[in-house]
């Protein structure tokens, strides 16, 4: 299966509504692909909270009046944060039954007040293990960073590393939420905290903006990226019922399968777009899906070697902590970075000789995991 067209919006503040940011990413990703709009067989919509920012459901028939002429099969994937991924995992799934599908993914989240939002967003937490108990998402990651750095001597220092380099990616990436700031060490190393050891640049933005994926189920022309692998996992949905809080178990389930129906292991990537919604998600990530031992991520971002020059380059885009985290849109926007990487299509922040590439989206904390693989020409 290929991809043979992407799309997106710039992330960050929009005044666009639902609909419209959906449409501008459907269209960017038609135009980019000789598949036409008549061409597609089905529609996969994924988005996390308009439901409970706009009181807006049943977004596959907004995306149908959109498209009036079509009347196809359009179906709407919620996994809290990896609903995007998880919609292109669908897709591929539903493939023998289609010759063409188009994954479009949403969120709206910048009008809501961030206090309530902080609420909406924990709907992807457990309603009385979690939300009760106070436990937002800032926390519950930085709980995961506290076990962490206790138990590898990891600390908050390669963080900051992992947040800058982020930061830097995205100022080479025009459509992303902080393409146009400037940040530097001190200012990080400064940042108010938000929950200890987590400070304003160890967390995600919040972000609007849509991305879309046209697959084909054949190589349309010589730009289409092939998809080689894929994986879910999924986990105890809070982390008071986990073993363990130093790994994320669904994404080692979802990375093996990946793996092996690829048959390419984690040292033949060369490029990954890893789910960074907080700086720790990054470092631990890197553990889970076999760039590098357990606790042995911190060596890798000390000796630079995530950067886009260095030998496994993670968040190329910006990650979700620079080039935002429109929740509905991530999943599918991180694809559409891989696969700028492995057209050699990515500019100033285009890796050298990359040829492999992996998506991985997390859902919660890390209830659902999404890994996906990808080869160029
Ligand atoms: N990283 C860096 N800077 C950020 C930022 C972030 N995540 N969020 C906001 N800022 C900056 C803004 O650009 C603004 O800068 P400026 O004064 O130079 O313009 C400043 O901080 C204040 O912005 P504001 O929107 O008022 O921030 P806030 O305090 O309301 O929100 C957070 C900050 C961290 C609370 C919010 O971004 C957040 O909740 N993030 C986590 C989202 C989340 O949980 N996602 C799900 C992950 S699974």
């Amino acid at each position: 299966m290929y991809i043979s067209g992407i799309g997106r919006t710039e992330f960050g503040f929009s005044k666009q509504s639902l609909p419209q940011l959906i449409y501008k990413a459907i269209y960017e990703a038609i135009k980019d692909s000789p598949i036409s709009i008549e061409q597609i067989d089905a529609i996969f919509v994924s988005n996390f909270l308009s439901g409970l920012c706009d009181n807006q459901l049943h977004l596959n028939s907004i995306v149908s009046s959109l498209l009036p002429e079509l009347k196809i099969p359009i179906i709407r994937i919620e996994t809290a944060c990896s609903s995007g991924a998880t919609a292109l995992y669908q897709s591929l799934i539903s493939m023998p039954h289609y010759r063409n599908v188009l994954v479009v993914g949403v969120e709206k989240m910048t009008h809501v007040d961030n206090i309530k939002l902080t609420g909406h967003i924990a709907s992807a937490s457990d309603r009385t293990l979690d939300q009760e108990q106070g436990l937002i998402f800032p926390a519950n990651y930085a709980l995961i960073a506290q076990q962490h750095f206790q138990r590898y001597n990891s600390t908050h220092e390669d963080l900051v590393l992992i947040s800058y380099k982020n930061h830097q990616n995205a100022n080479l990436n025009p459509l992303a939420h902080f393409n146009y700031k400037k940040v530097t060490m001190e200012m990080i190393e400064n940042a108010p905290l938000v929950a200890a050891p987590l400070t304003l640049f160890d967390c995600s933005p919040i972000s609007d903006g849509a991305a879309a994926l046209v697959i084909s189920d054949k190589r349309t022309s010589s730009r289409d990226i092939e998809i080689i692998g894929m994986g879910i996992g999924t986990d105890f949905i809070s982390l008071s019922q986990r073993k363990e809080l130093t790994s994320f178990e669904a994404t080692k389930i979802a990375a093996k399968k990946a793996y092996d129906m690829a048959k390419v292991g984690p040292e033949d990537i060369n490029v990954a777009e890893l789910h960074d919604c907080f700086t720790i998600s990054e470092l631990i990530s890197m553990e889970d899906l076999g760039f590098c031992k357990p606790g042995e991520g911190k060596y890798l971002v000390r000796e630079k070697r995530t950067m886009i020059k260095g030998d496994i380059p993670i968040n190329t885009d910006g990650g979700l902590k620079a080039n935002g985290h429109p929740m509905g849109a991530s999943g599918i926007s991180q694809v559409y970075e891989i696969v700028m990487q492995l057209r050699k299509e990515a500019g100033k922040r285009q890796v050298q000789n990359a040829n492999l590439g992996l998506s991985h989206s997390l859902g919660g904390i890390g209830g659902t995991s999404v890994v996906h693989i990808f080869r160029g020409e």
